[in-house]
């Protein structure tokens, strides 16, 4: 079935807005549409980190598929070892222990699970705006959810949102009831809203004062896309769980969820589980994709082209930028759709937020000035 077939099928379920696109193939940092090369300054929601068929992704899938192309965690892997290693290295210090899954809702439903077990607290805070997936327990603590797509009749466990940025309602709303307070620093599908230091110190504090754990969700903003390891790096902080997914596997499906050596003692065999998570597909991509970054300098090429975006954006419809690194938000003069759809038409692709008048950045890390440039063309010649 051809690509333009398939998106006609009838039997698929028409759950997604799509764009006027049908991507036949990629590479690099470019979807290849029929004759159209248009630059992705979306990465398919982050994911490309390392762009399209990079050399050694590929080389690596290669690789591991003919050693051993599935094995279940019942069975030790020195491929997953290694995972488990180079991630807990790259990750911020104290975050030691590693568990991997399949999806960020998953690492998160499960970091919730740990959370409400070791305290043995019902009560959940998030941050409004966060997003933190579709399943029962991610959604729960999803700001809007229970209001739109949720549908469970009840969440897992109580659910306060405190408000975005609010100091003093964080000190109030965490006690010693709270179990987790789940915070995303840089919120993605907000519109890459990069929340206030002052207000992510305070949750930190009152936390540790009460005894609630806090799970940082860097399933959008982790693995250098924000030009450090992860968000956790720039705020300084070292949470008692950290989610990731997305960039993770350079697009092979995966996810994790880390932990401190505390809190991994509270944790024994049967605990928690996976059929797919830890594979040895997922795990030598893990291990390719931090080596890659680390070794052709990745993050320094995120900090550069993120501020030289900073400093030449302002420009067209765009009249604000928010956001860090390669997780960056512009804020424009008219509907972000209107942005986006004249932007495709000249072979730009960028993505929106639930933020109607912001247009969201997430390009590979392996972008380069010239395409910046271009990115900065188009939005000059749509003018305001
Ligand atoms: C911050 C954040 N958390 C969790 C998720 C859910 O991840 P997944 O779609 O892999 O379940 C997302 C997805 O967009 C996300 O951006």
């Amino acid at each position: 079935m051809t690509a333009s077939q398939q998106a006609e099928s009838r039997h698929l379920l028409q759950v997604y807005g799509q764009l006027p696109l049908e991507a036949t193939s990629a590479q690099g940092v470019y979807l290849h549409a029929g004759k159209r090369r248009i630059i992705d300054f979306y990465g398919g929601h982050a994911v490309a980190a390392l762009g399209y068929a990079h050399p050694a992704l590929l080389a690596a899938l290669g690789k591991q598929a003919k050693t051993m192309y599935f094995q279940s965690n019942a069975v030790a892997l020195d491929v997953r070892a290694q995972a488990g290693d180079a991630l807990a290295a790259f990750a911020p210090a104290g975050l030691d222990r590693v568990f991997f899954v399949n999806s960020g809702a998953e690492a998160n439903e499960n970091a919730l699970r740990v959370a409400c077990r070791a305290t043995g607290r019902s009560r959940v805070l998030a941050i409004e705006h966060g997003f933190h997936g579709r399943t029962a327990a991610a959604g729960a603590v999803t700001w809007g959810a229970a209001k739109s797509w949720y549908g469970f009749p009840r969440t897992p466990f109580d659910v306060d949102f405190i408000p975005r940025d609010d100091t003093a309602r964080a000190r109030e709303m965490i006690n010693s009831d709270t179990a987790a307070v789940i915070v995303e620093l840089v919120q993605g599908l907000a519109g890459a809203y990069d929340l206030d230091s002052a207000f992510v110190l305070a949750i930190v504090e009152a936390c540790r004062r009460s005894g609630a754990l806090l799970i940082i969700d860097e399933v959008q903003s982790g693995v250098g896309r924000t030009g450090a390891p992860f968000a956790a790096n720039l705020y300084g902080i070292t949470p008692d769980m950290l989610t990731t997914a997305k960039a993770l596997g350079g697009g092979f499906p995966c996810s994790a969820l880390l932990m401190t050596e505390a809190l991994a003692g509270t944790l024994k065999p049967g605990d928690l589980g996976t059929t797919f998570g830890g594979g040895p597909m997922a795990c030598a991509l893990v291990s390719t994709v931090i080596e890659v970054i680390r070794r052709d300098q990745l993050m320094d090429n995120v900090r550069l082209l993120s501020a030289a975006i900073r400093k030449s954006a302002l420009v067209g419809p765009v009249e604000g930028i928010q956001g860090r690194g390669f997780l960056l938000g512009l804020r424009c003069r008219r509907p972000a759709k209107d942005v986006q759809a004249a932007l495709l038409e000249r072979d730009v692709l960028v993505g929106l937020s639930s933020d109607p008048g912001v247009v969201r950045l997430l390009p590979p890390l392996t972008l380069e000035k010239q395409h910046v440039d271009k990115l900065i063309n188009a939005l000059s010649d749509i003018g305001q």
